[in-house]
């Protein structure tokens, strides 16, 4: 496994690989959801190609400092992860190789990005969109993959490369959860035992209440559950159409049913289909 940690030395590296590139765009914090995608880029990349994760924890899609500053960067175990996980070559470059100082270029979505994450969030997805749209130049990856937990991120990925013919195929994998139901995160090795041991309780609420066939209800009954709890702040509870991603008052077509929870100072987000009601 290769480990570059600059844009220059990346471009010297793939000099010599030919095949199919397949990148995990990662912040590190690696945990068994990450080496999922990692699996799936194998099969994508075939034995001949070449498997790549970028390490990046990127500051401009951050909207909070401490949550910047506290972000998990357990960079040696990760690099272990990725070697046991047949990765060929990671990208970990720092904030100054990846950002001019005076950088005034930013790749804004306007429509997907204006609800949920992105309302509560101001900025998030120009900060994802940048981001990833340089790892791609970067990497000159054939195609990335991504997971299905963070949707409204994947949506907007998704439109970028549609709206700017961006020539990398965008695969995604299901959420991956603890056996107890949380969605794995990064976020969740910073969770205290209390918040982790209550925060199963996010995707229960979320799954219960999509068996309801009244949005007005859903959304009561998934609030009523995660709020039932002392330990929870929720930052938006929301029931979006599947495909633009604004709220929704019917279900005359396939929904989510989204929520962004905190747990002291960690922001944890889940969301679940509802499917549309004959
Ligand atoms: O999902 C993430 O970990 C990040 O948002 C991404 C896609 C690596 C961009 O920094």
């Amino acid at each position: 496994m290769k480990i570059v940690t600059t844009g220059d030395e990346l471009k010297a590296e793939l000099t010599h690989r030919a095949g199919r590139r397949v990148l995990v765009p990662t912040m590190g914090a690696l945990h068994h959801g990450h080496l999922q995608l990692v699996k799936l880029a194998r099969e994508k990349a075939g034995p001949d190609g070449t498997v790549m994760v970028s390490i990046f924890v990127n500051p401009i899609q951050f909207d909070r400092a401490t949550d910047l500053e506290t972000y998990p960067r357990p960079m040696e175990s990760d690099l272990a992860k990725c070697m046991a996980a047949g990765v060929d070559l990671v990208f970990a470059p720092d904030v100054k190789s990846m950002y001019f100082p005076d950088r005034s270029i930013t790749v804004t979505e306007n429509l997907l990005s204006s609800n949920l994450c992105g309302a509560a969030r101001p900025g998030h997805f120009d900060g994802v969109c940048t981001v990833v749209l340089k790892l791609f130049l970067l990497s000159r990856c054939d195609a990335a993959v991504f997971g299905e937990k963070d949707f409204q991120q994947l949506a907007v990925i998704r439109r970028m490369v549609r709206d700017l013919d961006v020539p990398v195929e965008i695969i995604e994998w299901p959420t991956v959860r603890e056996p107890d139901g949380l969605a794995m995160s990064s976020r969740n090795t910073r969770l205290t035992s209390a918040h982790r041991a209550d925060a199963p309780r996010i995707h229960r609420a979320l799954v219960v209440a999509a068996m309801l066939e009244n949005p007005v209800e859903i959304i009561a009954a998934a609030r009523h559950e995660i709020e039932s709890s002392p330990l929870t702040k929720i930052d938006y509870l929301s029931l979006v159409d599947a495909e633009t991603l604004q709220p929704v008052t019917d279900l005359s077509r396939p929904a989510v049913l989204a929520t962004a929870v905190f747990y002291g100072d960690v922001r944890l987000i889940d969301h679940v289909s509802v499917p549309a009601c004959a």
